[in-house]
């Protein structure tokens, strides 16, 4: 077992984990962030997708021991004070979602998008979300809300935590 400090969602954690132990299974099975989805298990959907120091990264393909010391975001901690994230608005006001699955990681992916690039062109956002799967939307909705939440919040999400 080893020790990993990190924090999560704003909340400093400390567990001894496995050294095998992938960073989904601890966000989900030791501090009960079932919000961050196992879509496959293989690094091809994207549904694990949460930020790590900022950056999305998909968490089935991160060690939890590659964490520590890490400040980690997870679709949970995206919303501050009862107000959704702007992005997280953006999908439920463009219904970019139809049975969820997909959901967490599609907007912990937009976020990441919108802050490298506030004003991206639908080339680009489709680019951008290509590592995430969704069998439901056929992805119109889902660039809609990207596309949404570039033009009416670009300010917001710029300046949202990452
Ligand atoms: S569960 Fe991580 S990419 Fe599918
Ligand atoms: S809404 Fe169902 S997989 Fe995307």
């Amino acid at each position: 077992m080893t020790r990993i400090n990190l924090t999560v969602d704003g909340e400093k954690v400390a567990d001894d984990v496995e050294a095998r132990m992938l960073l989904v299974q601890y966000l989900r099975e030791k501090l009960g962030k079932t919000g961050t989805v196992i879509g496959c298990d293989t690094s091809n959907c994207g549904a694990c997708t949460v930020h790590l120091n900022g950056q999305s990264v998909k968490s089935c393909n991160v060690l939890a021991v590659q964490a520590d010391g890490a400040e980690v975001t997870t679709i949970e901690g995206l919303a501050t004070d009862g107000q959704l994230h702007p992005v997280q608005e953006a999908f439920r006001e463009c219904h970019g979602l139809q049975c969820g699955f997909c959901t967490p990681g599609m907007i912990m992916q937009s976020v990441d998008l919108l802050k490298e690039n506030p004003h991206p062109s639908e080339e680009e956002i489709r680019l951008g979300l290509e590592g995430n799967l969704c069998r439901c939307t056929g992805y119109h909705n889902i660039v809609k809300a990207v596309q949404y939440a570039a033009e009416h919040s670009s300010g917001a999400v710029e300046g949202a935590p990452a």
